[in-house]
């Protein structure tokens, strides 16, 4: 399926775009490979090339390591707000398009098209149903040659990526300040198992927290576990004490060496509730933020959140007992009854968002109603 739709397309940039076809990164002057182009390497190494199979010299921020951003350009990631990416198939296709080797070729009815001239496929979902989410990772170093995969942690999720160019981030609001010189950040996804194949995206860049009001440090990373319901691999509760809480690690998928995640090509790991990965901001990353963190398996106890140690927007409440949500453009606040525990899958659930893998849609949850609605209108422009 896959093959038989990509042929057509690629004739189809061949004529018209040729350096179009691909598939989607996060592109900003801050990243590593900033300027690659499909030449710069022996292989089409640009920076929406999937990587896949590749020992860990190739895939490791997308082998551009020789291709640092200039001194100064540095992704800020403002501290209790949001921080907007643009994710695109190709540079031409964003704000950057002024040292794109095709020059502007961005939609001029529809900013928010991450891949102008080309069916969806291109950046690998089948509908905005099909979505299964790309996050943002942080490693508080600011010499990128030190940084290991270990030292990542996932500090903000977006369940509904890729879909547009504009992509909101939430940066939790107790994110320490970076060391001098910033931090390295790095944009993660894996794509829908029903739309391309086993393939992993990372594109490294520089990074730097803005208005810290706190200087805990983060917790070290754990690799996420599947935790969460899984209806088409038969599976069709979630298993919370299944589930990795705190921060945890990217996944390193598919490749050669130094992979920790060994799911089948079927069933990739994904930025969603199947995961623990919950929407937005990952507030519960912190040294301190909980009391009782037990090792995670299919019976143990579910852990407690340190009172205080979240700041007062954490979905999971800590802290507070309010989770403020956005649906359909209207904020609601919930009270959450557990407020020093992980709250109730159906405390979580507020807002048409669900627990732990919830029991909505295929894999993950199914958004609600209003949501797709809110995505669509901004889709249509
Ligand atoms: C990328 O190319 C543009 C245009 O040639 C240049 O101004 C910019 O400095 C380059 N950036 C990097 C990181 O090499
Ligand atoms: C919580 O959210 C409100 C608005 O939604 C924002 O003004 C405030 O800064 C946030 N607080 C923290 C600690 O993130
Ligand atoms: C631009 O976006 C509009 C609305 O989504 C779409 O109908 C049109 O085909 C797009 N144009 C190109 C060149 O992709
Ligand atoms: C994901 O990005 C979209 C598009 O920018 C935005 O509307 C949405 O609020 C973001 N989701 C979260 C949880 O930040
Ligand atoms: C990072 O942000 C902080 C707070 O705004 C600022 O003091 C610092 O100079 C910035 N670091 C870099 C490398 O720009
Ligand atoms: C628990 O998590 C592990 C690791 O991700 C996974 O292999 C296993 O299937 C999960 N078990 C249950 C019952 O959720
Ligand atoms: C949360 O609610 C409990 C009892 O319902 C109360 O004792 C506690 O002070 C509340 N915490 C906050 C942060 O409002």
């Amino acid at each position: 399926m896959y093959t038989t739709l990509r042929l057509p397309l690629a004739l189809f940039a061949l004529h018209v775009l040729p350096q179009v076809s691909g598939h989607a990164a996060f592109i900003h002057p801050s990243m590593f490979g900033f300027n690659v182009t499909a030449q710069t390497y022996s292989y089409d190494n640009r920076p929406v090339a999937p990587i896949k199979n590749m020992p860990f010299s190739q895939w490791w921020f997308h082998n551009h390591l020789d291709h640092p951003p200039n001194p100064g350009d540095l992704f800020d990631l403002p501290a209790g707000e949001s921080a907007t990416a643009e994710i695109a198939c190709t540079k031409g296709a964003t704000s950057f398009f002024a040292s794109a080797e095709g020059g502007d070729i961005r939609n001029a009815s529809n900013p928010n098209d991450v891949c102008p001239g080309s069916p969806m496929i291109e950046y690998h979902t089948q509908g905005f149903n099909d979505l299964e989410g790309c996050a943002l990772a942080i490693a508080y170093k600011s010499d990128v040659g030190e940084v290991e995969p270990e030292d990542f942690t996932v500090f903000s999720v977006n369940q509904t990526c890729v879909w547009t160019r504009f992509t909101d981030f939430r940066v939790p609001g107790r994110m320490p300040p970076c060391p001098e010189g910033g931090c390295i950040c790095a944009f993660f996804w894996i794509h829908a198992p029903d739309a391309g194949g086993e393939e992993n995206y990372m594109n490294g860049f520089k990074c730097n927290v803005t208005g810290s009001t706190s200087t805990v440090p983060l917790a070290t990373s754990k690799v996420a576990r599947r935790c969460g319901a899984d209806p088409a691999n038969q599976k069709t509760q979630s298993v919370p004490g299944n589930c990795t809480y705190g921060a945890k690690t990217p996944f390193y998928w598919f490749n050669n060496e130094r992979n920790n995640m060994f799911e089948g090509a079927f069933s990739p790991p994904v930025y969603n509730d199947l995961y623990n990965f919950l929407d937005g901001a990952q507030n519960d990353i912190f040294q301190d933020s909980y009391s009782f963190l037990p090792d995670p398996s299919p019976t143990a106890p579910m852990p407690v959140l340190a009172s205080g140690s979240s700041n007062s927007n954490s979905t999971l409440g800590g802290g507070s007992n309010s989770t403020t949500t956005t649906s359909g453009g209207k904020k609601k606040t919930c009270t959450v009854k557990q407020p020093s525990a992980v709250p109730s899958l159906a405390a979580r659930g507020v807002g048409g968002y669900e627990g732990p893998g919830g029991v909505g849609r295929r894999r993950g949850r199914r958004l609600h109603y209003s949501e797709r609605r809110r995505v669509w209108d901004m889709w249509r422009f």
